[in-house]
């Protein structure tokens, strides 16, 4: 069996051409632009990139953005000042600190002072304690793209055994959380495994759907996949000068019944929902939600 592919770029696509109506008909009604307000510290390049396509994505889908770009010099206080600054604008809805910041910077402190009525990543520790009790105000970007593929690709989570690789604070966490659930492409029973965990392999195969977010080109083996189980893979990793998942797609997908490709699986999912929540921040701002 040759795994069905789970196209994010298309699904992600669709979004973004209904998420643009819905901007078009916000500005109409309110005379306000949604903007976001993207900060990236230092020059990383693969966050050089995605800050640009998240520009992009914005102006696409008729919202607003700016970019505020810091040397790697920056320090934690002046990033503070800049936060605060924007936290202050009422010309910015949304806020995103694009990660990972310099060393010297401390990644919560900073993601902390994001005011969060403009948290569109949901990484604020109201935010995520929303989520987790389960009455949102926004879902996290990446953790909410994997949900609407699942949901997109027929998938049935109710019920399901859903493994999730990796206990990031940005994917695997909030993934967790989102699929257990009460509620619509919910209401799975879920396993989160990470460096520690023993016996991963025989853990692995007993997933009904297999979510790897580690970091690792190439983990997920066939051996580690129960034949027919829906494998979304959310690692995006540089190998030589293409970009490779966690996944070792080219067998895993001739194991599992659907699969999602890097890239053009999650990756694009994860923007369109960054415009979702920029929408909603904007809302929450005029009301109008
Ligand atoms: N770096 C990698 N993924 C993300 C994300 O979803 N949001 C931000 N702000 N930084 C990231």
């Amino acid at each position: 069996m040759t795994a069905k592919l789970i196209d994010g770029k298309a699904v992600a696509a669709s979004i973004r051409v209904q998420l643009a109506a819905e901007v078009a008909a916000f500005r109409e009604a309110t005379q306000v632009v949604p903007k976001l307000a993207a900060v990236l510290v230092g020059d990383d390049p693969a966050s050089q990139v995605y800050v640009r396509n998240k520009e992009q994505a914005c102006v696409k889908a008729g919202l607003a953005s700016d970019v505020h770009r810091l040397p790697a010099t920056t320090t934690q206080g002046e990033l503070l000042e800049l936060v605060h600054r924007l936290n202050s604008d009422s010309a910015v809805h949304g806020i995103l600190v694009q990660l990972p910041l310099p060393a010297h910077i401390h990644e919560t402190t900073v993601l902390d002072a994001v005011h969060p009525l403009k948290d569109v990543d949901c990484f604020h520790p109201e935010n995520v304690g929303l989520m987790v009790q389960g009455r949102p105000r926004y879902l996290p970007c990446t953790p909410h793209g994997v949900q609407v593929l699942l949901q997109q690709s027929g998938t049935n989570v109710d019920g399901a055994h859903v493994v999730v690789l990796g206990r990031s604070e940005i994917v695997g966490k909030p993934v967790a959380m989102m699929l257990v659930q009460k509620g619509q492409t919910a209401n799975a029973t879920v396993t989160i495994c990470h460096s520690r965990t023993r016996n991963l392999s025989d853990i692995t195969r007993t997933a009904d759907i297999l979510i790897a977010a580690i970091g690792q080109a190439g983990f997920v083996t066939a051996d580690m996949v129960k034949p027919g189980a829906v494998v979304i893979d959310v690692g995006i990793n540089r190998q030589q000068d293409r970009l490779v998942g966690d996944v070792a797609f080219e067998t895993v997908r001739e194991v599992a019944s659907a699969i999602t490709p890097v890239p053009g699986g999650v990756g694009p999912m994860t923007i369109a929902m960054l415009l979702k929540n920029t929408l909603t921040a904007a809302k929450l701002a005029a009301n109008q939600n």
